[in-house]
């Protein structure tokens, strides 16, 4: 029997903010990942997202790259700043130009484009207006939305609604959504977002009703540090928290009882209106995608244990009475301090299509490495190629455990800039020739890890 399905969409992913760079042409309006390295929340010594890997300017060549890998899908998400002006939702003509034009080379290549409606990038004037904090941003979220259906529905198959709405809700002020110095209720947040993600659904089935839409969040299977019942206990609040509160909402319509009591525990609570409620209970998706890097160890935290850690994505995340995260000494770590945990790839597949039975979709998954450059030309990051094998290993495992997967795109395509940790965290099949400060002349250099992942495109995985 073959490991992946005879269409199985193998590609990569990128976003708009860290890879086009380009923030002024095009008729592109400002977005708060402009100047998200001005803000003094932002690491020192590494660069921000004003140039990136400058694909705005390289886009043709990027696809070929794509291509001769052997993509069958790219994912890549469409840049709200660049398509809409303003909060009257004055259309860029520039910017649909730009993504159709990216849209119709990738069929030219029949590369299938996965689209993310929004990745991160809060234009000012949804900002200026309290940006994914205020009720308005549904409302503006929807007008971009039917732009969006409206210019690009007769050509995408596939729609991701709100990359990692999630973390906006646990890591937004680490990952820039959030300014440092806003006052927020994550959770009153996260269910604005929700009911965006919602308000999109129901349009897209409206406006393109033979395309197929899923949400995107960040998952990972939650292990509990011991076999103390409370540490158990601790495991099924996280879980709740990090992982199924997202999926809850948009495949049962709903939020689970455990979550609204616990957010009352803790002193804390959503306003959800009745007509909310109905919309809600009407968008369920077609297919669910995530994005995995690794998984969670939590126990129970005591008031002394919860002062410590570095927070993100991945790592920290610590609720009073509820979990704290704690690191797995069983798995190993990424130069960055991320846990590389394969298994727990097989585990979370299993565990989301236990749970809602809808397709799956992978967005993301990988690894951040300081990559170097050879004086030849080449770049030798057989780390990530053990990383991808290990991973894709246990992905046709959960293949075989009967988990029904659609496709793989890995982060990222070529390399771009991270959330908070500048160009030197990569995570490309091909390199961009850029430091931090010193933009060099942003040539294209494969990786050893472009050649291996064409090997196994060509194969369909079956040599894994
Ligand atoms: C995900 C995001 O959280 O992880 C990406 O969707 C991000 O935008 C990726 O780049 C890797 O994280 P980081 O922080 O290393 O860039």
């Amino acid at each position: 029997m073959n490991k992946f399905p005879k269409d199985f969409l193998w590609g990569a992913s990128t976003s708009a903010y860290q890879f086009e760079g380009a923030i002024k042409q095009g008729g592109k309006v400002s977005s708060i990942m402009d100047r998200f390295d001005e803000q003094p929340s932002y690491p020192k010594g590494i660069t921000g997202f004003k140039e990136a890997s400058d694909h705005y300017n390289h886009w043709k060549e990027d696809v070929k790259l794509m291509s001769e890998m052997g993509f069958k899908s790219y994912r890549f998400s469409i840049s709200w700043p660049r398509i809409i002006k303003n909060k009257e939702g004055e259309i860029n003509k520039e910017g649909i130009k730009f993504y159709n034009d990216l849209i119709d080379e990738l069929f030219k290549h029949k590369i299938e484009p996965i689209v993310t409606m929004f990745h991160f990038d809060i234009p000012d004037f949804i900002q200026e207006i309290g940006g994914v904090c205020t009720n308005e941003f549904t409302k503006q979220f929807e007008i971009y939305s039917e732009v969006l259906f409206k210019n690009f529905g007769s050509k995408i198959k596939y729609w991701l609604t709100i990359n990692e709405l999630n973390m906006f809700a646990l890591a937004g002020q680490i990952i820039g959504v959030v300014p440092s110095d806003q006052k927020i209720n994550s959770w009153q947040l996260m269910h604005h977002l929700n009911v965006a993600q919602a308000k999109a659904i129901v349009l897209c089935r409206k406006i393109c009703p033979s395309a197929k839409i899923g949400p995107a969040p960040n998952i990972s299977t939650v292990y509990p540090d011991s076999n103390k019942p409370l540490d158990y206990v601790a495991k099924l609040n996280l879980d709740m928290v990090r992982n199924w509160v997202y999926l809850d909402i948009v495949c049962r319509g709903e939020y689970s009882p455990i979550f609204i009591n616990g957010l009352k525990k803790m002193g804390l609570e959503i306003t959800i209106t009745e007509e909310e409620k109905q919309i809600l209970k009407n968008s369920k998706p077609d297919f669910i995608a995530f994005n995995y890097y690794s998984t969670m160890t939590v126990k129970m935290p005591t008031e002394e244990s919860l002062k410590n850690t570095k927070k993100d994505q991945q790592q920290g995340l610590s609720m009073p009475g509820f979990g704290e995260s704690v690191k797995n000494d069983k798995l190993e770590k990424t130069q960055f301090g991320w846990e590389i945990d394969p298994v727990g790839f097989r585990n979370t597949l299993r565990e989301v299509y236990d749970r809602y039975q809808l397709p799956i979709m992978i967005t993301e998954n990988g690894i951040g490495a300081r990559d170097v450059l050879e004086e030849d030309g080449k770049i030798h990051d057989n780390y990530r190629i053990e990383y991808y094998e290990k991973h894709i290993q246990q992905m046709a495992l959960a293949i075989a455990d009967g988990v029904e997967m659609i496709g793989y795109m890995p982060w990222s395509a070529i390399d771009l800039v991270s959330t908070h940790e500048g160009i030197s965290k990569r995570y490309g099949f091909v390199y961009v020739n850029r430091d931090e400060f010193d933009l060099k002349d942003m040539k294209r250099y494969k990786k050893d890890s472009f050649h291996w992942y064409k090997e196994l495109i060509k194969n369909n995985g079956e040599n894994i």
